[in-house]
């Protein structure tokens, strides 16, 4: 990752001196300016991520600068300093643009929780230097997993605690909230790290195979079987199986399940011995197991055998505080990747992302990372967003205005939605909305003649 470059703007050399040395000494690279111009003549000419500038100054005053910048270079986040006692100063620079302000004295602490708030905003989390090698300390990084927010937190919480015991675990969640990301986690923090980690995908292979495929065989177990070979269960020998998908596994798979998970132990298709195995289960689920199991399509015995421990991963929805550190993270994964820089985004394309509903998830806001970095030239705004994503969050602004209108002028918007969706016939019209073509014809000739009357 490149080095953050930070400019200061102070009129005092000493308060430069003194911010440029903390500065250096976090791994920042700084440039310095005394006076507005200097700075607009550096932030024209060189790479900004970072501008703190000094308030009150003579000539051209900080609060000039943070407008120039809010108005030519958007994506530079402010931090001003202010001298005064009041913090009146301070609150018209946030509302010209700054992110945060820092009174005069303050601390070098003060000042790098300051600049590292003011980036972790901007730019994610890994803009900071040093933070990805910090252990123990903040368990933002888990084994892959990101998020500051409370939910994520619990969940990391959750693997710390089970990672080192041998029950089986259930992990729910819808499509793309991690759940595999979840199991990774669980084996390769715990004490099974240094066996494998087989993933075997139920829904994926056909149902007359899993059974097959999970257990093994003996030769001469079936037609075809003209080799002893064995599963994933013996593949998985001292480490983990991860079971995804489970909800798929047909009853005999379900019924073999219960017994490993009882007795330690699988037969192989066609066999009349039975091996013990030492194999850590973790299934996973985004179908809702428990209701499949009250109506005889799960065996309810295995469901409570596979959720002594159940961990359930929130939908993104849930936990919008990880929008952003997962954003400049997938960025950040791509630019590597497509040996792009590290873009920067814009605010109303965060705000955007912010309010977005995520039925695909983390998963989906990966895709939209890639897409958006491919298409952009380093800053990214709403355009370089598939047009579902403006266009969803458009029509939900819409229901929420709408949610305060009479109901008759919701329905008046509504008609006229459906008729210029099926080009003004009025036929189909009638036949989406469920009412007859007289009653349609009705409610066209009241709006008219309000219109003109
Ligand atoms: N908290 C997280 N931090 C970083 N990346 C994440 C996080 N959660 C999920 N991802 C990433 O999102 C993608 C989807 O995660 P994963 O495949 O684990 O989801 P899943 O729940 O198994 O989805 P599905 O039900 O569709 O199989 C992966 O690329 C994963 O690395
Ligand atoms: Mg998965």
């Amino acid at each position: 990752m490149k080095q953050i470059s930070i400019l200061l703007v102070d009129d005092s050399y000493d308060m430069l001196e003194v911010l440029r040395r903390q500065l250096t000494a976090l791994q920042y690279a700084t440039f310095q300016a005394s006076e507005v111009g200097d700075a607009i003549d550096i932030l024209q000419n060189s790479d900004v991520d970072l501008l703190i500038t000094d308030i009150r100054m003579p000539g051209r005053d900080g609060m000039q600068l943070v407008k120039y910048v809010k108005a030519n270079f958007p994506d530079i986040p402010v931090l001003v300093i202010t001298g005064f006692p009041s913090v009146s100063g301070a609150v018209e620079a946030v509302k010209s643009g700054a992110m945060d302000y820092l009174s005069k004295p303050f601390t070098a602490k003060e000042l790098k929780s300051a600049v590292e708030k003011t980036l972790r905003q901007r730019y994610g989390h890994s803009a900071i230097p040093g933070k990805k090698q910090e252990t123990g300390s903040e368990t933002q990084y888990f084994h892959g997993i990101i998020g500051q927010s409370a939910e994520t937190q619990a969940l990391i919480d959750l693997i710390q605690r089970v990672k080192d015991t041998k029950v089986t675990t259930l992990v729910e969640g819808e499509s793309g909230t991690g759940k595999e990301l979840v199991a990774r986690a669980i084996h390769y923090s715990g004490r099974y790290q240094h066996g494998p980690f087989v993933a075997v995908n139920c829904g994926a292979i056909p149902e007359n195979l899993l059974e097959s495929e999970l257990f093994g065989f003996v030769k001469g177990a079936f037609t075809g079987a003209d080799a002893t070979r064995p599963g994933f269960f013996q593949s998985a020998e001292g480490g983990t199986i991860f079971l995804d998908e489970i909800g798929n596994a047909s009853p005999a798979v379900q019924t073999r399940l219960l017994r490993v998970i009882q007795e330690k132990e699988v037969k192989m298709i066609g066999a009349n011995q039975t091996q013990k195995v030492d194999v850590r289960i973790i299934a996973a689920t985004n179908s809702d197991l428990h209701a499949l199991s009250k109506s005889g399509k799960f065996r309810e015995d295995l469901y409570y055998r596979l959720h002594v421990i159940a961990i359930r991963t929130p939908p993104l929805r849930e936990r919008r505080e990880d929008i952003p550190l997962l954003l400049h993270h997938f960025l950040d994964k791509f630019a590597e990747e497509f040996d792009r820089p590290r873009p920067t985004v814009s605010e109303d394309a965060m705000q955007l992302l912010q309010q977005h509903s995520w039925p695909g998830n983390i998963r989906e806001l990966e895709n939209i990372a890639q897409r958006a970095l491919i298409l952009s030239d380093g800053h990214i705004h709403l355009k370089h967003f598939p047009a579902y994503l403006r266009q969803t969050d458009l029509s939900q602004e819409e229901t929420a205005e709408e949610g305060l209108l009479p109901l008759e002028e919701v329905e008046r918007r509504h008609i006229q939605k459906v008729l210029d969706a099926v080009g003004g016939n009025k036929s189909k019209a009638a036949r989406i909305l469920g009412i007859n073509r007289k009653t349609l014809r009705m409610k066209l000739q009241k709006y008219q003649s309000e219109e003109e009357g």
